[in-house]
Order: structure tokens, then sequence, then C-alpha cells
């Protein structure tokens, strides 16, 4: 189907090998078997981004044929890779083997006279591509395959759970079913290479980097993207020593913060996004927040866009959240339960207020991790112990040096199943003093609090800072009470033996289903389920007469 780009090899294998160990991850029971060689994040990183640079985005007619499509652009030289996608029109995602080849299409594609109107005259990698003669072609339209950038649907996800053979299977089931595929992943990489096309103009050496979920493993399909702007390369060039006596410095404008220069040069990117980028709607500039940001939608590739400026601290704590997924395929699977579980219960929500977050549930979920006999993640204290010369790294004053090498990390002895852990995070964060203790994934242990927010979750770097500082105490309530009540729902499970007839939702499909949350809210009414306290107290009675078997639900 695809001949052109199949005969053709082009460089780049580090992302792809990076994909392939997270796509596979998924599928084996405990982290110690997938052990082959890890791909840096910065490596990937660096190709992800270099292969978008060569990468188009099209806007395709309805009806088109893939070959002489392919045929059309080639004619500027060699593809490595392509797909198609939907999102109000077929949109078509090409990636060319030389950068080269960008240019050559630019330089023979016209700017649209349109009628009425005036168009802006930008030149950007995001082109509309019509039919000289649409009659004509209309007879060799075949079916276009197009990817998926969705995550499934709950009746969908419903049916798979069910049809699991066990609760580890479900957890690795709705992994596979929400993480980022290869093509999202693309588009995201490509999203922030058409934006950094734009700021280039202003800062011709500057990055657009994606970070948080797009980059750290932790992705849900449908999440937003997160990039920032980084103008430090530009500053790197001026530390190249000069022979002399003297010292060039470019004149510039002073103002009297770094937050102000953030604010300026965001509030001109966002100006500029907004009259001239292409697909770029709904931009709002939030310059006031504690991290100014300029927010818009993206409206071709349907990515809620978050842009921030000089955030290299986040992008750090996004590589830390990449080695701890990537350590042991657990992980993942627990944390994208853990997510769904919240996001099912409206615990999360896709508007900023007083909730818990996707970030802090991951940061509970690792710390979790960091408690278990034997650990199944190290802290980031002895990650810190592991790293080299190359990984050392200070910003802004905070240290954030650890190990970058994933290959130089132990592998955790602790078997553990996907069952056993879900139950226990339950268990744990349903009995957690969260009233005096603090979770800090640097110590792997609880800390005293050191101020009073309900819920106190340490940056791993800026350690100064509560990353759920926002969260009230009515909202971490109901994340404790639906904790104890799901651990309730596993043991009452485990209790039964027999397998629930297979219509019926059971294991995950009972903790996470919208509808059957309400059902459950339903069943407590009538059967006068035991409140929160009692729960507390009835599943430590449980958990102390049957401790043996707790640890034995390996292989269900
Ligand atoms: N971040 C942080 N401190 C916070 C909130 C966010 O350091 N209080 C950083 C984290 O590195 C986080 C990134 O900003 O990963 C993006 O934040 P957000 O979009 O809220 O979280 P994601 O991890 O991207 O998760 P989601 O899928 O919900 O977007
Ligand atoms: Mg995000």
């Amino acid at each position: 189907l695809r001949p052109i780009h199949r005969l053709l090899s082009c460089p780049g294998t580090v992302a792809a090998e990076a994909r392939r160990e997270e796509q596979s991850s998924g599928s084996t029971e405990t982290g110690s078997e997938d052990r082959a060689h890890k791909t840096r994040f910065s490596e990937v990183q660096k190709e992800r981004r270099e292969q978008a640079q060569r990468t188009i985005l099209i806007l395709c007619p309805n009806k088109i044929s893939e070959k002489k499509f392919l045929k059309y652009l080639s004619q500027h030289g060699p593809i490595n890779n392509h797909f198609f996608f939907e999102s109000f029109g077929l949109y078509a995602v090409v990636e060319f083997c030389q950068k080269e080849s960008v240019a050559s299409l630019q330089s023979v594609t016209r700017t649209p006279g349109t009628g009425t109107e005036a168009a802006l005259p930008f030149r950007s990698r995001f082109f509309n591509l019509k039919l000289k003669n649409p009659s004509n072609q209309t007879s060799e339209q075949s079916c276009i395959p197009c990817s998926n950038q969705s995550p499934p649907s709950s009746k969908k996800l419903f049916e798979l759970l069910c049809d699991a053979e066990s609760i580890d299977d479900q957890l690795n089931t709705l992994l596979k079913e929400f993480q980022l595929t290869e093509e999202n992943t693309k588009l995201r990489h490509l999203t922030c290479s058409l934006i950094e096309d734009i700021a280039a103009a202003y800062f011709p050496d500057c990055a657009v980097r994606p970070f948080g979920s797009s980059v750290n493993g932790f992705g849900k399909l449908g999440c937003d993207l997160d990039m920032f702007l980084d103008l430090d390369e530009i500053g790197k060039f001026s530390t190249h020593k000069t022979s002399g006596n003297f010292l060039m410095e470019f004149q510039v404008k002073n103002v009297p913060s770094e937050r102000i220069a953030t604010q300026k040069i965001l509030s001109v990117i966002g100006e500029c996004l907004d009259h001239f980028g292409p697909g770029c709607v709904g931009v709002q500039k939030i310059l006031n927040a504690r991290c100014p940001l300029v927010r818009f939608s993206h409206q071709a590739s349907g990515f809620q866009c978050d842009l921030t400026t000089n955030n290299r601290i986040a992008l750090k704590s996004s590589e830390l959240l990449y080695i701890y997924g990537a350590l042991d395929s657990r992980v993942r699977a627990l944390v994208f339960s853990i997510r769904c579980w919240a996001r099912a219960h409206s615990l999360t929500s896709s508007v900023p207020g007083a909730w818990i977050t996707n970030f802090s549930l991951t940061m509970m979920v690792i710390f979790f991790l960091q408690t278990r006999s034997p650990p199944i993640l190290p802290t980031l204290d002895y990650l810190k112990t592991l790293a080299d010369a190359e990984d050392k790294c200070i910003i802004e004053g905070h240290n954030c040096t650890f190990i970058g090498d994933l290959n130089g990390i132990k592998p955790s002895r602790n078997t553990e199943t996907l069952e056993l852990l879900l139950k226990e995070f339950f268990e744990y964060f349903g009995n957690f003093a969260f009233n005096k203790n603090s979770i800090n994934i640097r110590q792997g242990r609880e800390q005293n609090k050191p101020e009073p927010s309900p819920l106190h979750i340490q940056n791993p770097f800026e350690t100064s800072l509560n990353i759920s500082k926002n969260v009230s105490h009515s909202q971490l309530q109901k994340f404790v009470d639906l904790a104890r009540e799901s651990a309730w729902i596993l043991h009452q499970e485990d209790k039964a033996h027999s397998s629930p007839p297979s219509n019926q939702p059971w294991g995950l499909a009972a903790l996470l289903l919208p509808s059957v949350a309400k059902n459950m809210s339903h069943a407590k009414k009538k059967r006068k389920k035991p409140a929160s306290e009692r729960i507390k107290n009835l599943l430590e009675s449980i958990k102390s007469s049957s401790t043996e078997n707790s640890t034995n639900t390996n292989g269900k």
C-alpha cells in the first residue's frame, strides 16, 4: 500500500526504539524482564525534535488517492513516513527524510488569493492541498486508513475490561488503550515545531519543547500539550570564549524582573500566534499566573496547548517521571489506572480548581511504590547518588541532578502483582496521615508537613513548593473515602472467589466506570454500606486475619 516510503531508509531510530520499549512494557508481568537497552530522555527528545522539523501537516480533500498523494509529495524528496487522521477534515502528517524537502515544497506553494477576505501571507509548514480537477480523481479514491487520536469510549473500555482474564490483565489493557500512540506523539512534537517556527520570527535560535504528560510516559490520548519556549540555547552562544582584550555584548532593553521579561515575551508570542498562527485559535494570555502562560487550541491537531517560557525545571521533572515510568512495567499500568479511576469519580477535572491533579496522583503512585518491600522504585536521592558528571544539573539554584542513563539503575526484586498493588494503593492512601505527613519522593518516606495545606506533596526539585497546594480539604476527603471504598470492593471480590457473570463489571471495571460509580452510590444507599471510617476498621481486621493470603495473589 505504501511503496514509496517503504523503499527508502532514513536516519533516526532512537525514538522508535524508545517507543517500542514503552509500548511493549504493558505486556510484561514484572519489571525485571524488559531490561534491554533503554534510551535516555534527552536523546529521545532531540531526535523527536529533529524529525518534527522535517515534517509537514496538510489539510487534504476528503477524497484522495494515497498513492498519487505520496507520489506528488516525493517530487520534493523521499518520505520517511506518513499517516492520516480525521479532525474536522482529513489531515496528513508527512515526514520527509531531509529538511530540504520542506523548503522545496514551500518554494512551489502559493499563498491563497481569497475573494472578499485578505490572507496574512505567513508561510508555515501547515498546508492546504487542493485538487486541480476534482472530477478526474474521484474514480481512483481509495478508503484512506486513518490513525485514531482519541481515547476509547467508556463502552469500549468497559467491554475490554470485562473480557480481560485477570485484574493484572485489566490494568495492562487500560494502559494499552489510553497511552499515546506513535502517531499522536509525532503530532505533538510537530505541533511544538510549528509553534517554534512562529516564535523563531523573534528569536531565531529558540526551541519550543514539549514537557509534562506529552513526553513523560504518563500521557493519555486527549491530554493537553504543555510546551515551553526555551531561550537558553540563545544564551549559550555568548559563553564561547573570545580571545583578546575585548568582550562584546548585545545592546538590550532591561526590565525590572525576570517575571516581567517573561510576560513581555509571552505577550508578543501570544499576539503573533493569534494573528499569524495557522490553526491557532482561542488564544488567551494568562500572564498574571504564578507561571505566566499563553493558552490556545491548535485546531488541526485538536490539542489544547499551554505555552510557557524558561520552564527547564518542569522539563527535568518530566525526565524524572519518564525514568520512573520506564524502570518497571508496573509503574505506568498502575498510574494510568489510578488516573482513570480518579477521572471517573470526578476527583480530577479538566478545569483548574481545588481538585487533585494527574501530576499529584502520579507522585502519589511513585511514592507508594517506593514504600513497598522490597521497593519497586528507588528514591530520588538514590538516583542522585548514581549520577555522573554529565548528569550534573543545577537550574536556578535548584539541584536537579539524577542519573539519566536508565541502564545504570538496577531492576527491583519486588514481584508483587498489579492486582495486589492496586488494592494496597487504595489501602495505603485510605489510611495515610495526611493531617501531619507530607509525601516526598526524594526520600521515599513520609515527612512532617512543613505547612498546613490539606495535601502536601513536595516538589522534587523546588523543595519548598507543594505541588498540591490547590487541593481543598473536602477534595482530599473525597479521595480518601473513594480509596477506602475501592479497597473494600476489591477485598469483597477476593472473598467471593467465584468469577462474576461476564456482563457484570468486575475488578477494575467495577471501580472505574462512571455508570458503575453511580450504581455504587445507589447500592450504598440500598445496602447501607459502611461509612468510610467503618470500612477502614473492617479492612484492618480483614488484613490482620489474612496477611499470608494477601502476599499470595500472584498470577490470578
Ligand atoms: N508542574 C509542576 N508543578 C505543578 C504543576 C505542574 O512542576 N504544581 C509541571 C510538571 O512537570 C507537570 C507539568 O508541569 O508534568 C505539566 O502540568 P500538567 O499539565 O498539570 O500535568 P501533566 O503531567 O501534563 O498531566 P495532564 O495529563 O493532566 O496534563
Ligand atoms: Mg499536561
